[in-house]
């Protein structure tokens, strides 16, 4: 006879569907300032976490990575991949989905979706680190790259720097009209260019989140003046970056967690003793953020799994008592913890 799976069989599951439900309930703006915050909370006690640069495996046409992360209490991971191609076959380009455990027993707390978190934590990554290098007053962004995370990051800027003129960009003109419809309902002013330069012109921060397997040249160093603030997303893998390396050069750049960067971010065209500061260091008022108005700075960001531990806890205190996750019978429980063929055997009894 089949038992019913008991209690510590469960864990709570938050499908796309829920999650989706969950960020209009909290309301977009408020999700991601309340993500950004649990993402500063967990930088500013960076030394707490175990942290190591992610798996990544190497697979035509793109590439499959685990991040894992842990503090005493609690371990996470994300599994994730980033197919740049993959859109010309109807596929997302990154999708994901992680794990928090409670490292007492090794028990999984809560297992979500992470593809349309990823893009939240992304963006309030993002924005969070611009609130420390942006221009005092920014007011205009660029942005380069009009795919799935776009939205994500204008919605991050405005709600945590007060940014709400875009000037959008991409090869591909029809992800320039889709995020200009989206955001313009979203109560932007946009502005659809032609170019790269054009897009440029007059923004106090650079946003670069193009998808291509290889070494592109997005920015130039001639696009980039003084006092802008770069905001690099795409540039995350090994022989994939956006930036010019002149441009890197005369910048003040920002990372999340060097060890990872070095490998997989634009600074992996440089020296490996190149200085870069770390943004945890600077969130602490441990290393000075932006010091002057003429400053280039650049956030150089590849996505570390600290950002996906924060989603996930913040995520897990959010759907806690709600109807925003479900039960998934994914332990096996058997009454006596040894006797876990016995329950297997006395499954078809
Ligand atoms: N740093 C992070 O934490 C992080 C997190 C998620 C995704 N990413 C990266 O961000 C990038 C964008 O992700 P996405 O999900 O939006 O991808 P996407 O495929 O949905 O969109 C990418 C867009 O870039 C455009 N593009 C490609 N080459 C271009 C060029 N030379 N000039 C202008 N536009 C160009 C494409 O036409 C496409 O519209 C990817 O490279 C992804 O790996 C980084």
């Amino acid at each position: 006879m089949t038992v019913p799976p008991s209690e510590l069989a469960y864990v709570p599951f938050v499908s796309v569907e829920n999650m989706m439900r969950l960020t209009h309930h909290v309301g977009i703006e408020t999700f991601l300032k309340e993500l950004a915050a649990f993402i500063e909370a967990d930088f500013k006690r960076w030394p707490d976490f175990d942290k190591t640069p992610r798996v990544a495996a190497h697979v035509p046409g793109g590439v499959i990575e685990l991040m894992p992360t842990a503090d005493k209490t609690l371990y996470s991971f994300k599994y994730v991949n980033g197919h740049p191609k993959n859109t010309k076959t109807g596929h997302q380009t990154v999708t994901a989905f992680g794990v928090l455990s409670e490292v007492l027993n090794g028990y999984p707390v809560l297992l979500s979706e992470m593809t349309v978190l990823t893009a939240l934590r992304t963006a309030a990554t993002s924005a969070l680190a611009a609130t420390y290098l942006a221009p005092r007053d920014a007011a205009t962004m660029a942005m380069i790259g009009n795919g799935a995370q776009c939205e994500f990051q204008a919605m991050a800027f405005r709600a945590l720097c007060g940014i709400n003129t875009l000037r959008l960009y991409d090869i591909d003109a029809r992800a320039t009209e889709k995020a200009s419809r989206n955001l313009t309902a979203q109560g932007f002013e946009v502005v659809a260019c032609t170019s790269a330069e054009r897009a440029v012109e007059g923004a106090d921060v650079i946003t670069t989140c193009t998808a291509d397997k290889q070494y592109a040249t997005i920015l130039t160093d001639n696009m980039v003046g003084a006092g802008q603030h770069i905001n690099a997303i795409g540039g995350d893998c090994p022989g994939k970056t956006e930036l010019h390396r002149d441009i890197l050069l005369r910048s003040d750049i920002f990372v999340e967690y060097p060890e990872q960067t070095r490998i997989e971010g634009e600074i992996q065209s440089l020296d490996k003793d190149h200085p870069v500061t770390e943004l945890w260091q600077v969130m602490r008022g441990e290393a000075a953020g932006r010091r002057d108005q003429r400053q280039v700075t650049l956030f150089d960001s590849v996505g570390f799994a600290i950002e996906d531990f924060s989603a996930l806890r913040y995520v897990r205190e959010k759907v806690n008592g709600t109807a925003f996750s479900q039960p998934l019978d994914l332990l096996a429980d058997p009454d006596d913890p040894r006797d876990l063929f016995g329950m297997l055997v006395r499954s078809v009894a």
